[in-house]
């Protein structure tokens, strides 16, 4: 069969896996580039199509919320949290048992944890005696998939299957929590918001940076080709005058003059739906060719927490 074949069947990809293979899976929130999560060799394969630096840990995807303690100690907290939010967009980072392989861990003495909440990703898992490590199928810091036609187009050469879900639901990456000492410390912000999270205990959201505690959360990533400016729409269209931009707008499109492209979110100003539609719309503004993109602040609340963290990082 040839690489980046695009179809539905759950036993083929099942017995890819089996036999080590990579195949792309859908999950509610982005597409994942999944491999063997116990198998080192299946797992280094990930690392190698993503181009994915070798210190950033990989999420370990298992069917149901009471499987994490076969791979990782779960607290009290841990576990009420795996009650309310799982299956669903919610990465638990755990202290790990030795049978996760570092190279799934990144050498990390945690392994992060997830129910994907998608039929097809459920339905896989259940064919499979393995949990499968599965980071968003992108090329190492470009803007996630939310079809399987991006996942094609970006990794189609190094995937041996792509499992074809439909288009994402949520559209953004889970929120990944680490469970402290009865407190709760988002290092990706997610569609589980701050406030869903804050009835259960304590919470505190980690700056994005080196010392965030979670090695992917670098300053940089989520970035179109395009040069990306975050902010609010009309400083930017001031400052970037002159220019033919691409403009990636909340509820509103601009009107002036050097706009060549625009994406409206969501018209109705629906957090949930500018998730849902954010990353197809940076793609398609990526392909206008224009000098920047231009994307505008949303509201600093819920889930427009989680896009504007991806905008920044887009823009650094
Ligand atoms: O929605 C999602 O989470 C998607 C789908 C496919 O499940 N996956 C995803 O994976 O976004 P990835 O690799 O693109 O992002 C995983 C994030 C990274 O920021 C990584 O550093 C962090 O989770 N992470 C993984 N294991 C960790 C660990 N042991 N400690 C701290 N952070 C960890
Ligand atoms: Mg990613």
């Amino acid at each position: 069969m040839q690489k980046g074949t695009i179809g539905k069947d759950l036993n083929l990809a099942a017995e890819l896996l089996r036999r080590g293979g990579l195949v792309a899976i859908p999950t509610e929130t982005v597409y994942g580039l999944a491999a063997n999560a116990l198998n080192p060799d299946a797992v280094l394969k990930i690392f190698e199509a993503k181009n994915r630096p070798r210190f950033n840990p990989l999420i370990v995807h298992v069917a149901k919320a009471n499987e994490m303690a076969q791979y990782a100690e779960v607290p009290k907290l841990a576990r009420r949290l795996a009650e309310r939010f799982c299956p669903g967009p919610l990465t638990l980072v755990l202290r790990k048992k030795p049978m996760v392989p570092d190279a799934t861990t990144a050498g990390n003495p945690t392994v992060a944890l997830r129910v994907p909440a998608h039929p097809m990703a459920q339905k896989l898992l259940s064919l499979l005696d393995f949990p499968l490590a599965a980071p968003s199928a992108n090329p190492s810091g470009y803007v996630s998939p939310v079809t399987a036609e991006h996942v094609a187009e970006n990794l189609g050469d190094k995937v041996d299957y792509i499992l074809d879900g439909g288009r994402c639901q949520v559209g953004i990456e889970s929120t990944v929590v680490a469970v402290e000492d009865g407190n709760i410390r988002i290092l990706r912000a997610g569609a589980i918001t701050p406030e869903m999270l804050a009835e259960f205990a304590p919470v505190t959201l980690a700056r994005a940076g080196a010392e965030s505690g979670s090695p992917g959360l670098l300053p940089s990533h989520y970035a179109p080709k395009t040069k990306l400016s975050w902010g609010k729409l009309e400083t930017l269209l001031e400052k970037h005058r002159g220019q033919n931009v691409a403009v990636l707008a909340f509820c509103k499109a601009p009107q002036k003059a050097g706009i060549i492209a625009c994406e409206v979110l969501s018209s109705s100003g629906d957090l949930r739906e500018a998730a849902r539609n954010l990353f197809a719309a940076l793609r398609r503004l990526d392909a206008a060719g224009a000098d920047a993109i231009l994307a505008e602040a949303v509201p600093e609340e819920g889930l427009g927490i989680a896009i504007n963290d991806r905008l920044r990082r887009a823009a650094t």
